[in-house]
């Protein structure tokens, strides 16, 4: 069994010193699992509201085997970053923004979920608790993974009795290290096209249903996959992990949000950067004919956070496109990378001091 511990205690354990950086080597970090110290777990019956959570030590979850999500998928993920500050500071970009993408995930799904400031009071939490996790400035950010779960169980398809609301987080550095080699998938889709299906909310059902093109891809010498949109599969939508991005003589474009699109956080602040530094952006279908002429292409998204595309396989043709320093993908990169770890003035709130 383990045992609750308040967040005082913890924050006191974490005081006396001990919260200086983990003994780490922070130049091995990548993209994969590092257990932390604690989670963040808070329950609710089907007809309730949450409303107490507690700090747990990191381990594994006792399930029952008829639980919603494991039988149904009745669940949802969120991801955000803490970074750690050149003075010292740790903070939560845009937390609020997933405390909302996790609402209309919930009502889509049909889950009860916590409140915004519920939400973004637990992640908060589970920073401070996992404080000394939090690389050293330059060296990377702490990866939080909010989960909303059906954890009652359920064997008749239905809404599970109870829910679980849990956090856990993950020191990590890069998805990708270099630009991306992607390849476009012409027979499999991640998501419905238009409004109705959930292509457009974080529920965990989109993810695993990727790994059959990507894992094709990669053997190929792919780094990831773009996928078409269902209905006609001549636009578009987003590769399995993030929003996608061209542009042609300096003008923009990225998928429009209708339905299958994932509104990706990174996406819209990049869309919000890129239109004060005084770019058209434009929000709208892209066709395959139009990408493949771009002079410029990149991915956003929180794990991804903003990477070049060096080419784009489709149908066995190749097209290849600019990277490097002088890309506006480097530009905006910079600029949305400078606001998160406090680098650069936060001229529009983004960011929250845990
Ligand atoms: C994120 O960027 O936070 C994601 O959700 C991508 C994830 C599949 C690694």
């Amino acid at each position: 069994l383990i045992k609750a511990m308040s967040p005082t205690s913890i924050l006191g354990n974490n005081n006396d010193g001990s919260e200086s950086a983990a003994e780490f080597n922070w130049d091995e970090l990548g993209f994969r699992l590092i257990p932390t110290d604690y989670m963040y777990v808070m329950k609710c019956a089907k007809e309730d509201k949450f409303s107490q959570g507690s700090l747990l030590p990191y381990g594994n979850i006792e399930m029952n085997p008829s639980a919603g999500i494991i039988n149904y998928g009745q669940g949802l993920f969120e991801g955000l970053k803490a970074h750690r500050t050149e003075d010292g500071r740790i903070l939560l970009f845009r937390p609020d923004e997933n405390g909302q993408r996790m609402k209309r995930g919930a009502d889509r799904m049909c889950m009860p979920s916590p409140s915004v400031d519920q939400f973004v009071n637990a992640v908060k939490q589970t920073v401070l608790a996992n404080k000394r996790w939090v690389p050293p400035p330059g060296k990377g950010s702490l990866y939080i993974r909010p989960l909303l779960m059906g954890t009652g169980p359920v064997l008749g398809l239905g809404p599970a009795p109870e829910y679980t609301l849990l956090i856990y987080c993950s020191p990590v550095s890069s998805y990708f290290r270099t630009p991306l080699n992607l390849k476009v998938e012409d027979k499999l889709y991640r998501a419905i096209s238009g409004s109705g299906g959930t292509g457009g909310i974080k529920s965990v059902t989109n993810y695993a249903p990727v790994y059959t093109a990507t894992t094709d891809a990669k053997a190929n010498g792919f780094s990831d996959v773009l996928f078409l949109d269902s209905a006609t599969g001549k636009y578009i939508e987003e590769v399995s992990s993030c929003n996608v991005f061209i542009v042609k003589d300096n003008i923009i474009c990225t998928p429009h949000i209708d339905g299958a699109i994932l509104p990706g956080i990174t996406r819209k602040s990049i869309i919000e950067i890129a239109i004060d530094l005084g770019y058209e952006v434009m929000e709208r279908a892209v066709s395959v004919e139009e990408m493949l002429g771009a002079d410029e292409m990149f991915c956003t998204g929180t794990a991804m956070i903003v990477n070049s595309v060096g080419s784009v396989t489709y149908k066995g043709t190749r097209v290849e496109y600019n990277t490097g320093p002088e890309t506006l993908c480097a530009k905006l990169r910079a600029t949305l990378v400078g606001i998160q770890t406090g680098c650069l003035e936060d001229t529009k709130s983004w960011t929250v001091n845990v």
